[in-house]
């Protein structure tokens, strides 16, 4: 049968699966075909996916037998007007499916929760997301369907992260993010990642194995303990410096890096001069921020006119990570510093 793929080098192939899911964009009645060191991977008719995931181009594909709907809002005894104020996407992290739910559907949310618990496969608890909150970004998450606790081990870039969605932030959409950042780090550099949450970036670069040193720093004791955790099951305990402790503070006594990450994207930019000092001359800096989607094309040159030394640092790119809001987005912005 005939569909719509996205096309993804064969590396890349688990964590877009798993983004694609997440956003309700995979076919799954169609079996994902494999072309050479790429992958085809089936979208639903009108999906939409980041240009920058991949290209996409009709395929034809084999139709899996018995395969289960597309979409979980078919699991749902509901009217179609019903079904379209259901959200089409939902995250997974672990065993753990987390959606985001209207306010006038919660006196049916335990259906959606249940449908949820049916539709991915070995989820175990599902939660409605009442998104962020505090200084640390803690989660928010009422169960809706399933049993257990709220910790679990989540697979992203051939990695396994312990992680806790309650007590340390941590987003699956971000999977592509980490391993795109540490596939520019370049051999022997010092990497700072800076508010790491339970260390995707920090746990990704050193995997790569190309840095010199990586010292992750979070105000969040559960986050550090979470990403001591993951290191260890990974023998990477030697590669990385987990550090609990503020950014602030960290950046007025450390020493200079070649590289620094800081993905605190709704209140970095009150961080990002200091933070750009630790900057070795010649160094990158990789930084977050959710922009009003009007502002993305010029927000660039604005933060790079407030990195201090005036004029030391250049705009080099910059690309949106994904959709925040119907009418913000996550962009991830790549600063240099100059060699004077
Ligand atoms: C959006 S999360 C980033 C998580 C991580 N970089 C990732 O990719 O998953 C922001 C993190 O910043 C931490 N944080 C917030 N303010 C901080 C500060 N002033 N100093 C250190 N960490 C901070 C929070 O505890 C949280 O874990």
């Amino acid at each position: 049968m005939r569909s719509r793929a996205l096309l993804v080098p064969r590396s890349e192939g688990e964590t877009t699966r798993q983004a694609l899911v997440s956003l309700g964009a995979l076919r799954t009645d169609l079996a994902i075909r494999q072309e050479g060191d790429r992958l085809a991977l089936p979208l639903v008719a009108d999906a939409e996916v980041p240009v920058e995931w991949g290209s996409v181009e009709e395929r034809e594909f084999v139709v899996r037998p018995l395969a289960g709907p597309s979409d979980y809002r078919d699991l749902l005894d509901w009217s179609p007007e019903e079904k379209a104020r259901l959200p089409r996407a939902f995250d997974v992290v672990g065993d753990i499916v987390l959606v985001r739910l209207p306010g006038e559907l919660e006196p049916r949310r335990v259906e959606v929760g249940e449908a949820l618990l049916r539709f991915v496969p070995g989820a175990r608890i599902v939660g409605e997301d009442r998104g962020v909150r505090g200084e640390e970004r803690l989660r928010v998450v009422e169960r809706l369907a399933g049993t257990g606790s709220w910790a679990t081990r989540h697979r992203e870039n051939q990695l396994e992260f312990e992680v806790d969605v309650e007590q340390a932030y941590f987003s699956p959409r971000l999977a592509r993010e980490h391993a795109l950042v540490a596939s520019e780090v370049r051999a022997g550099e010092s990497v700072y990642d800076l508010c790491c949450g339970v260390g995707p970036f920090s746990v990704t670069i050193a995997r790569h194995g190309r840095a010199r040193g990586i010292t992750a720093v979070d105000l969040n004791p559960v986050a550090i303990a979470l990403l001591r955790r993951t290191l260890a099951r990974h023998g990477l305990s030697d590669r990385v410096r987990a550090v609990e402790g503020r950014v602030e503070g960290f950046a007025a006594e450390a020493p200079p890096a070649d590289r620094v990450v800081l993905n605190l994207p709704r209140e970095g930019i009150k961080y990002a001069p200091l933070v750009a000092r630790l900057v070795a001359a010649g160094g990158q800096f990789r930084y977050y921020e959710v922009v009003p989607r009007d502002e993305v094309d010029r927000r660039g040159k604005v933060i790079e006119s407030l990195l201090p030394p005036p004029g030391g640092f250049v705009l080099r790119s910059q690309r949106l990570v994904h959709p925040y809001s119907p009418s913000a987005d996550l962009v991830s912005f790549l600063f240099e510093r100059g060699r004077a």
